[in-house]
């Protein structure tokens, strides 16, 4: 399992902004988006091109253009927050929807709602803030397996080493896209120091 760490002081100043306590929702869901476009320049940086000519105003000129249809899958609620950014990058990007929700008591995810494009042939980008047991995730990744994808990547904002391991041992093939691996979960299944509920803070549903 190849594991993409973003290296970039713009990346680190985002996930700054994202653990503090102090960030509020309207600045939570900015920071959550820049961060997201630079996990998704970095999980495109292979996608196939295809040779053409355009005319620019002043001649003929060989160019490249995309030519793969990328698929993004966030899995609901947090996966949404970083949904925004692909699809400015991609304009032509189609969006499946996977829902998963872990249970609070014993941290493992139930799955409520499933909506997948076609997958064959596309890259397909699997959107999860956060990976920490990795259940939500391999459980998405199963399902678009499942359904036809081949070509998988999960782009992530923090990652455990508990969910990396699981990844790797039930996804080998997936490459995962990451802005930080923390150092463990806690008790309760969060990760530390992580940033909390990513879900809550997105949503502004947080305990007062
Ligand atoms: C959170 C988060 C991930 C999942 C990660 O979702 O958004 O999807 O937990 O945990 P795991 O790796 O242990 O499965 P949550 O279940 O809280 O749902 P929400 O996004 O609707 O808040
Ligand atoms: N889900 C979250 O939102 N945060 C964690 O730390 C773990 C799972």
């Amino acid at each position: 399992m190849p594991l993409h760490l973003l290296d970039h002081p713009l990346a680190a100043h985002c996930l700054a902004v994202l653990r503090d306590r102090r960030t509020g929702p309207d600045a939570f869901r900015r920071y959550c988006e820049r961060l997201t476009l630079l996990l998704a320049v970095e999980a495109t940086r292979d996608l196939p091109t295809a040779p053409t000519r355009v005319d620019t105003p002043l001649e003929s000129t060989e160019v490249v253009m995309l030519a793969a249809p990328v698929v993004a899958v966030p899995i609901l609620r947090a996966g949404l927050g970083m949904l925004p950014p692909l699809m400015h990058l991609f304009p032509d990007i189609a969006v499946g929807y996977v829902g998963l929700e872990r249970d609070e008591a014993t941290a493992v995810a139930r799955s409520y709602y499933r909506k997948f494009p076609p997958l064959e042939g596309r890259v397909v980008l699997l959107l999860d803030p956060m990976l920490a047991t990795g259940g939500s995730a391999g459980t998405a990744l199963a399902a678009l397996a499942a359904a036809g994808a081949a070509d998988l990547r999960l782009l992530t904002v923090v990652a455990a080493p508990e969910g990396l391991a699981l990844i790797a041992e039930q996804h080998p093939q997936v490459a995962i896209f990451a802005a930080a691996k923390d150092r463990c979960l806690d008790a309760r299944k969060f990760i530390l120091p992580g940033l909390g509920d990513f879900g809550d803070r997105l949503y502004g549903t947080l305990d007062p």
